[in-house]
């Protein structure tokens, strides 16, 4: 998600949900080519299996940013064809692609002639007034023809004109349903649905009819969700509690504070991690009030812990009474 599952970001989820693939926020093929390479592609080794995903409609352009994607170690590359932004419309990639199908199979063969990670794709279920059931199978169908096999599917369709992306997120009604039904009439596809999903057992149950789910908001907004996932889904566990994951926090932002990152740039990302818990909108607070103020701090998280429990004792005490 654009300015949300950054590096820092994945690298928090990661210690939450060893088993989860992560994604990168969208990067266009023109960030990609001519941009910063370097920054706009580093990733800490720990996030692995993550993919890289990409916005742009230039086969040749796309096949280059997959080769490059492979060469640096990513898992996967996905295509985005379900954002419905102005600025994405204008580059002529995005959800508009849905009303291109062949255009957008072009550019998975492209992909996946330059490459031997899975080229995936992420779409919505139709855009305007051109959201039958049978466009959106067609269209999958379609892509589906040149060997791509993942489809990442947001359950609902997107207005290209007159509504924000964020109301594109919201207004345009979800429908699970055809999604599993598009499970049920191309079996041999892996169809992950994504789409308002905020709860482990809604995740559950929709694994009894699709391949996998994709968070995006709960998953930014409620992180531990992905703790409590990994908990149930997989037989190993990420880390143990809410206050281990500050002390593997602690101990990243120690390491990308030597690096020169303020510390804001790591601590607006786990904000939420005590969603829902006592004293949860005093670690908020703590956090964003001095955050900004103290860039070089690489002990806020464990600060703001103890000022949430106030007489607990802190992380380096224990480790002193234990030495
Ligand atoms: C701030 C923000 C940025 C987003 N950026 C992207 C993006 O870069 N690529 C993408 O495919 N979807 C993006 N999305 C959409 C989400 O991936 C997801 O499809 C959508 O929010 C619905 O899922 P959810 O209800 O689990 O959040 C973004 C969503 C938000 C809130």
């Amino acid at each position: 998600m654009m300015d949300w599952t950054d590096r820092h970001c994945r690298y928090f989820h990661r210690q939450l949900a060893p088993s989860a693939r992560l994604y990168t926020e969208m990067l266009t093929t023109g960030a990609v080519l001519h941009g910063d390479r370097d920054r706009l592609l580093a990733f800490n080794p720990e996030e692995h299996p993550l993919a890289l995903q990409l916005g742009g409609s230039e086969p040749d352009e796309l096949a280059r940013c997959a080769r490059i994607a492979q060469e640096r170690s990513y898992d996967e590359v996905n295509l985005n064809v379900g954002c419905p932004s102005d600025r994405v419309q204008r580059g002529r990639f995005g959800a508009c692609l849905m009303l291109e199908p062949q255009l957008v199979a072009d550019c998975v063969a492209a992909m996946r002639e330059a490459v031997e990670i899975p080229v995936t794709v992420k779409t919505r279920l139709g855009v305007d007034d051109r959201d039958s059931y049978a466009e959106f199978s067609d269209f999958v169908g379609r892509v589906a023809e040149t060997g791509c096999r993942v489809f990442i599917v947001h359950a609902r369709k997107a207005w290209l004109s007159g509504l924000s992306p964020k109301e594109n997120r919201e207004v345009p009604a979800l429908r699970y349903e055809w999604v599993y039904r598009l499970k049920r009439e191309q079996p041999g596809l892996s169809v992950v649905l994504n789409g308002g999903v905020t709860d482990a057992a809604a995740v559950e149950e929709h694994l009894h009819h699709v391949d996998g789910v994709m968070l995006g908001r709960a998953a930014y907004h409620d992180p531990w969700l992905l703790a409590v996932l990994q908990r149930r889904l997989f037989a190993t566990a990420g880390v143990g509690s809410r206050t281990e994951a500050v002390e593997a926090m602690t101990a990243y932002l120690q390491r990308q504070v030597e690096l020169g990152i303020p510390v804001k740039h790591v601590s607006r990302h786990v904000l939420g991690l005590f969603q829902g818990q006592p004293g949860a909108r005093r670690w908020r607070r703590y956090i964003s009030q001095h955050a900004h103020l103290e860039p070089e701090n690489a002990d806020l998280l464990q600060q703001a812990l103890e000022h949430m429990n106030p007489g607990r004792d802190s992380v380096q005490q224990r480790f002193m009474a234990i030495n």
